[in-house]
């Protein structure tokens, strides 16, 4: 059906229509994992989130994702994300795969891309498609030399030109020897596309339908095609467990480089692992061993210490997070300190110039402006006020035998002595002190002092009383 183009708000490439077709639909045996092969993680993300994220970027106007081996896992994954799926029953090979994206019904350009390239970037995709446009290609196909090229398709020219793709397990000793390979990318005209697929046999060592073969189809009709020679990263394919745990290690390492690029301090950009979707101020500084995940912020002139691990935090600037601490979903304010090894968990706000120091874990706290919690401290559902000092050993007693949750709140200035259990639901009013020792089940009024402990009772000559009856014995 004819599309009007002007309605089309947001240009892709060019206004030309733009498909893109990601495979997706092989078992991956060679990962020997039970877990569908594009949802493996790569840097926190399953890999075909990455493609499909490049995908959308590059301006991509139809995405159709290829799914088969454990589809309805890999399904609950990208459906969210507004893909549209097409269902290859059987694996019958990577032409076949292309086959089941209903191409009669593609028009334009078509981009074919396996999902198992997680290094792929939008700027990449466009670029690939430019010379594709540019020269007026009827197919193209994205190569890379590499120095293994171990299992890929090996990309044999002859004087210069492309003349096929050759499988390894299709190879002779000398086509093996080729460094340059496929990186299963290809740019094709819908209606090129359209002619040869149904053409392609499956007479290889794997009596697979393999998408490489179009080349040699559209070659002998003289169809215009070119390989378009890509930097060695686009060929980061993902086949085995050690092959993910490098494109793992590629991907932390270009988002350590990007963050140093803009001013961040990493001490050791081989022992980071940033997640792409983390912001990092410039000025601040990250020590090895840290993981920064999800939609992490991070201000400018922060300090985050070894073995942190944070996953959707806020950090404001100046902040300092020492060593072995672990943040989730809570917001710690510019100029606070936390750390080391504390644990901040969801839903708390860590005010200004606020200080939560070793062993104390929070959730579900707002702790206000300047107040400190030195030492070994459990804080939940508490809100806890300004220039507060909360001292070490302090508990609040949330959750109760009813097995509900119930809030402490704290006003200003007020001073918790050591080891104080407060059982909540509990107030305790403005610039209050609570005796060391206290387990507070009152409220406690405003500018009061408030001890809940034993008398202490002495007995003096105690020991040698006991030790006459010893003797005595
Ligand atoms: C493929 C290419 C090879 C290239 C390499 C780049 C073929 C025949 N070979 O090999 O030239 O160098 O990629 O990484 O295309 N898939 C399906 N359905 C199938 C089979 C595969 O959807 O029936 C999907 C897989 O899920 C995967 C992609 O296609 O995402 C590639 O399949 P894979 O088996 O990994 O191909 P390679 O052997 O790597
Ligand atoms: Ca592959």
């Amino acid at each position: 059906m004819a599309k009007d183009d002007s309605q089309d708000k947001k240009p892709p490439v060019d206004t030309k229509k733009l498909t893109m077709i990601i495979l997706a639909a092989g078992k991956g045996t060679r990962m020997k994992s039970p877990l569908p092969k594009v949802l493996h993680p790569v840097a926190g993300r399953p890999m075909i989130e990455k493609v499909i994220d490049a995908s959308k970027k590059a301006g991509v106007s139809d995405l159709r994702l290829i799914v088969g081996h454990g589809q309805k896992l890999v399904r609950s994954v990208v459906e969210p994300m507004g893909v549209i799926c097409f269902a290859q029953e059987h694996q019958l090979g990577t032409a076949d795969a292309v086959r089941s994206a209903q191409i009669e019904t593609i028009e334009g350009d078509v981009v074919i891309m396996n999902g198992d390239h997680p290094l792929i970037e939008a700027e990449d995709i466009q670029k690939f498609v430019k010379v594709f446009r540019d020269e007026k290609c009827d197919l193209a196909v994205v190569t890379a030399v590499v120095k293994k090229p171990d299992a890929f398709g090996r990309i044999v020219r002859h004087m210069g030109q492309i003349k096929a793709i050759v499988e390894a397990k299709d190879a002779s000793a000398d086509t093996l020897k080729i460094k340059e390979i496929n990186t299963g990318i290809y740019i094709v005209k819908a209606e090129v596309l359209a002619e040869y697929l149904p053409q392609i046999k499956n007479h290889n060592a794997k009596n697979e339908f393999y998408i490489t073969d179009l080349i040699s189809l559209c070659l002998e009709d003289q169809c215009k095609v070119m390989p378009i020679k890509a930097s060695a990263k686009v060929a980061v394919g993902v086949n085995t467990q050690s092959e993910l745990a490098k494109a793992t290690k590629l991907l932390f390492l270009r988002k350590a480089r990007r963050l140093m690029e803009e001013g961040v301090l990493i001490i050791d950009p081989n022992a980071t692992y940033i997640e792409e979707s983390v912001q990092v101020g410039p000025g601040s500084v990250i020590y090895p061993n840290v993981f920064l995940k999800g939609r992490t912020k991070i201000g400018s002139f922060t300090v985050i210490e070894p073995q942190v691990f944070m996953s959707d935090a806020e950090i404001g600037d100046s902040v300092q997070i020492r060593a072995g601490t672990y943040i989730e979903q809570t917001i710690v304010q510019a100029k606070a300190s936390v750390g080391p090894y504390a644990r901040l968990r969801p839903e708390t706000n860590i005010g200004e110039e606020a200080h939560v120091g070793n062993f104390v874990e929070m959730k579900k706290v707002s702790f206000g402006k300047k107040s400190k919690a030195g030492h070994l401290t459990y804080l939940g559902d508490a809100e806890i006020g300004e220039d507060v000092n909360i001292g070490c050993g302090t508990i609040t007693c949330n959750y109760a035998a009813d097995r509900k949750k119930y809030k402490t709140k704290i006003g200003n200035r007020v001073f918790v002595g050591s080891d104080t259990q407060f059982v909540a639901p509990i107030e305790v009013g403005d610039d209050a002190v609570i005796g060391s020792g206290s387990t507070i089940t009152k409220n406690v009024p405003a500018s009061a002092l408030a001890v809940a402990r034993a008398k202490q009772f002495v007995k003096e000559n105690y020991t040698s009383k006991v030790s006459e009856l010893k003797k005595e014995e």
